[in-house]
């Protein structure tokens, strides 16, 4: 593999610890459409442990923004959660109502949207949007207290104290993704995500906000999904790696063991895929899904484009199965 880590973790993969903040279970997601449901996310299960990042990859319309919706439960109709649980601190987040839901929500979860930097108000100064994030959820502060507060999340991303009264347009957009991701842990939640925090960036302030990401994480001891599709980026920054395909996740795995040895031929080919200078090879991935989610095909979500296809994929979805320590994955090549 081609992509240098900046960080280690332990053979089994979970750095800090391995307590379960977050268990979503047989998680499934359908858009109603008149032609019937778009299955965006179809019995999906993973698990998030204490001060850990997990990165979700998959190409575009997986199913990524979809399972992040449905964790946060700010799924829009026509779609809908239609089955499986969201345990955060041993509330099911799926069938949680009201107030109850408000209060997770913000207090224990953040998310920092898809083109977050973006949806900052343009014309109110940053600690304005911080302060209103902060005395939404927690009532009135003293001015002192709120100012120091916010000084200190500017620090921890990086940023210096004069950011706190500009206006977003004086700000790059790595600075602006920095005051989003500060925004995003003004309410110390148990967990971030972030929904591709670095596409439209250019590379080395992808490698910034990524550091930032990393080193909030590391102080913060806050446990993170990071949604993207760059895979040299994810291998810089999440100790596991939850690749889905087609609103199914076919791989979980320590982010070292999955790029060293990928198990699943989507997961091969999505790492071969990564540009190499030492090595320039064709492009392998025929892009683009091979089937409508609507009507996905008995059997393996991946048997249409599977280089390894044989006449179980065809009849049997694969379950997820532990085939190295921590290292999940669903495909039967390996049965
Ligand atoms: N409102 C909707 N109505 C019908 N289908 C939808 C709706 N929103 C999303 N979908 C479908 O659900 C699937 C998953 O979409 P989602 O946005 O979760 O994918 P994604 O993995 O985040 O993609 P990207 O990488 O492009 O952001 C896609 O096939 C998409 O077309
Ligand atoms: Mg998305």
């Amino acid at each position: 593999m081609t992509v240098s880590m900046t960080h280690t973790v332990g053979s089994d993969g979970a750095k800090n610890g391995s307590d379960v903040v977050l268990d979503v279970r047989n998680l499934k997601v359908y858009y109603a459409t008149p032609t019937g449901n778009v299955r965006a996310v179809d019995d999906v299960s993973f698990q998030v442990y204490d001060s850990e990042i997990v990165g979700l990859v998959g190409e575009s319309g997986c199913g990524k923004t979809t399972t992040a919706m449905a964790i946060l439960r700010l799924v829009q109709p026509p779609g809908r959660i239609t089955g499986g649980q969201i345990l955060l601190d041993g509330i099911d987040l799926a069938t949680i109502q009201g107030a109850d839901l408000r209060d997770v929500r913000w207090n224990k979860m953040a998310l920092i949207p898809q083109g977050a930097m973006n949806s900052l108000n343009p014309v109110m100064r940053i600690h304005k949007q911080i302060a209103d994030a902060i005395q939404t959820h927690e009532g009135r502060k003293p001015a002192k207290e709120l100012k120091e507060r916010i000084i200190n999340l500017l620090a921890t991303v990086g940023l210096p104290s004069r950011v706190y009264s500009m206006y977003p347009h004086e700000l790059s957009g790595g600075m602006k993704q920095r005051a989003c991701i500060a925004m995003a842990i003004a309410l110390h939640p148990a967990i971030v995500i972030a929904d591709e925090p670095t596409s439209a960036l250019d590379v080395v302030v992808q490698r910034v906000v990524g550091e930032t990401l990393l080193d909030v994480k590391e102080r913060l001891g806050v446990s993170m999904i990071v949604i993207g599709h760059d895979m040299g980026l994810m291998a810089q920054l999440v100790d596991r790696l939850a690749v889905m395909y087609a609103g199914r996740m076919v791989e979980i795995s320590p982010v070292e063991t999955v790029f060293d040895e990928p198990l699943h031929p989507y997961t091969q080919l999505l790492i071969e895929s990564i540009p190499s200078i030492k090595e320039r090879k064709p492009l392998k991935l025929t892009e683009g899904l091979t089937h409508d989610l609507r009507n996905p095909p008995p059997g393996c979500i991946f048997q249409l484009r599977c280089p390894h296809v044989t006449d179980i994929c065809r009849e049997v979805n694969p379950p997820m199965r532990e085939l190295r320590t921590r290292h999940f994955v669903a495909c039967h090549l390996y049965e």
